[in-house]
């Protein structure tokens, strides 16, 4: 039986044995698939807890906060997408050498374009918050092709890093404060890659930026009808969604690289979703 594992402190409500072990099952692959809680004590370290996992015949580990820089650190190989995103949530131990990807941003762009349904081909689309989970999105995002990428984070400067950091790749690409976005007019999907449901908040974002035929992303999950969920829906937000299916299609990635065997996903995020309200 092939060893996987996540890693990561807190990891008590982490979804992640439960997504893997019903991929398992259903594409019959014998493997385990534990969580481990991840040493926060420098002295323990991280890094030695990932090298004796893969020393004892582990396979591969998803990586969850705070890891995720640590582990792209001690990667001996990374993939283009960990580097652009500067972080990892994945790793592969194969022949001695522990290589690292990341499948955030490919899983919130599955999410949304066969999901939902929601090609980013030419459309105007706004991610609010510059952190990780928007570095990770970025590039999946621009290399989909949407007519406008649009950046807004109270700290600009973090945004307008995040546009010199995708260089020649950005077109169409600007980052913005808040404050701006009410003279933008409307998007036709708006992305909360802002850590600000996590406590409840509501990203300063104007209602004028929904459009009726459009979408509203939430990254987090399992928070139900988020302030920002419920301000695209009184805007009149035709569609709304909360990250399970990222979560998932995110896993899925790492179970073909893994595994070489594509999950099929549908039934697996019907079963973890909650209706928003
Ligand atoms: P993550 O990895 O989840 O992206 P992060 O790297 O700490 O976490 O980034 C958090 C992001 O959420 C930032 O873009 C932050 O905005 P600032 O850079 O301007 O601080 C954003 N954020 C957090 N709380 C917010 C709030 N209440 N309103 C708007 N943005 C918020």
């Amino acid at each position: 039986t092939d060893q996987y594992a996540v890693i990561g402190n807190p990891i008590g409500h982490t979804k992640s044995p439960l997504i893997h072990g019903l991929f398992a099952e259903a594409t019959q692959q014998a493997m385990s698939y534990v969580a481990i809680e991840g040493p926060l004590d420098p002295d323990v370290g991280f890094e030695r807890v990932v090298r004796q996992f893969a020393a004892g015949g582990g396979k591969g580990m998803n990586v969850t906060a705070p890891f995720k820089l640590k582990a792209f650190a001690l990667a001996d190989e990374r993939s283009e997408r960990a580097i652009l995103a500067g972080a990892v949530n994945a790793l592969k131990f194969e022949s001695g050498r522990i290589i690292a990807e990341n499948f955030d941003g490919i899983g919130l762009l599955r999410d949304i374009e066969v999901n939902l349904g929601v090609p980013l081909a030419g459309i105007r689309v706004l991610m609010l918050g510059a952190g990780g989970a928007a570095r990770g999105a970025l590039l999946p995002f621009l290399a989909a092709g949407p007519a406008e990428l649009v950046i807004a984070n109270r700290d600009v400067s973090k945004g307008e890093a995040l546009v010199a950091q995708a260089g020649s790749r950005r077109a169409g690409l600007r980052a913005c404060g808040y404050g701006d976005l009410a003279a933008m007019g409307r998007f036709d999907l708006v992305v909360n890659a802002t850590s600000a449901s996590l406590t409840g908040e509501l990203p300063p974002v104007p209602p004028s930026v929904f459009s009726p035929d459009g979408t509203a992303y939430e990254l987090a999950y399992g928070k139900r009808l988020t302030p920002f969920l419920r301000l695209a829906r009184n805007a009149g937000a035709h569609g709304v969604a909360d990250g399970v299916g990222m979560l998932v299609e995110q896993a899925a990635e790492a179970f073909v690289w893994w595994r070489g065997m594509r999950p099929q996903t549908g039934a697996v995020i019907d079963r973890l979703t909650v209706p928003l309200d």
